[in-house]
């Protein structure tokens, strides 16, 4: 039997994270928008602005289970193969949700934070996300984030050149190279592994999303599509992660 993970009347309340195991971390591969709108007989960016209330609930609903952190992934390196108006359209996206939505996830304490390569986005996204960051960097609630022109290969290269970099200007000495050490050199420096990874729209694959840190993560596929992924479905996926027994590799 799936166990149902309680929803919080008020936010305030003691939750006892080991006994009800909430996850810390979640990380979602947001898929499915496209064919969402396709079934309908919109056009794809009909999908990715439906999409947007999917993100709404779903950040509502973590805070109310007092998840952690939530990873969203948005947009991937290798989905600059799309055609102009697509990737245009995406990438206006996070400046009209913040637009609409940073005044609430200020009142409800939410952080937000990106990973990916902030400098090849267009000016006013990067500046849309570094206003969303700085107005929440005191926020001490659900860490929020938003995982932009983001690829785990790019990542994990980058990371390699800046510590190559550091032991060649002795900052660093081959001895101290760690797995603790080099996860200091990637976006997510300093933030837990995810412990659930979702994946909606059918696809059992990580499509270059966070392969260093998902190395002992739950994995929850589902076939819902993103823009019909609701709190309900969410509940599930946890229910799911509740089930498991996590080993790594021990008995
Ligand atoms: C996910 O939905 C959003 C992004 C990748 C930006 P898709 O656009 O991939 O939708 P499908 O997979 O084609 O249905
Ligand atoms: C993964 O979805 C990327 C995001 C959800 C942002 P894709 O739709 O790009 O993945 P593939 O192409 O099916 O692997
Ligand atoms: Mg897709």
């Amino acid at each position: 039997m799936v166990m149902k993970v309680p929803f919080l009347k008020n936010r305030n309340e003691k939750v006892h994270d080991r006994k009800q195991n909430i996850p810390e971390h979640i990380a979602i591969i947001m898929d499915g928008n496209g064919r969402w709108a396709g079934k309908r007989g919109m056009p794809r960016f009909a999908g990715h602005k439906e999409g947007l209330s999917s993100v709404v609930k779903i950040v509502k609903a973590a805070d109310k289970c007092k998840v952690k952190m939530l990873t969203l992934y948005t947009f991937s390196t290798e989905n600059w193969k799309r055609p102009k108006r697509e990737i245009d359209f995406i990438l206006k996206l996070p400046k009209e949700f913040l637009h609409v939505y940073l005044p609430d996830m200020i009142a409800n304490n939410v952080r937000i934070e990106a990973i990916g390569n902030m400098e090849e986005l267009p000016v006013s996204t990067r500046e849309a996300i570094q206003f969303a960051i700085n107005s929440t960097k005191d926020n001490d609630g659900l860490q929020l984030n938003i995982a932009l022109n983001y690829g785990s290969k790019q990542e994990i290269m980058n990371a390699m050149k800046d510590m190559f970099a550091d032991i060649l200007d002795s900052k660093l000495s081959l001895d101290e190279v760690d797995e603790q050490h080099f996860s200091g050199y990637l976006h997510t420096a300093g933030m837990p592994n995810p412990d659930l990874l979702i994946r909606t729209g059918g696809e059992k694959r990580l499509s270059n999303f966070l392969l260093w840190q998902l190395a002992y993560t739950e994995f929850c596929f589902t076939d819902v599509l993103w823009p019909d992924f609701s709190e309900k479905e969410f509940m599930e996926a946890l229910g799911e992660y509740q089930q498991r027994k996590r080993r790594y590799g021990g008995l």
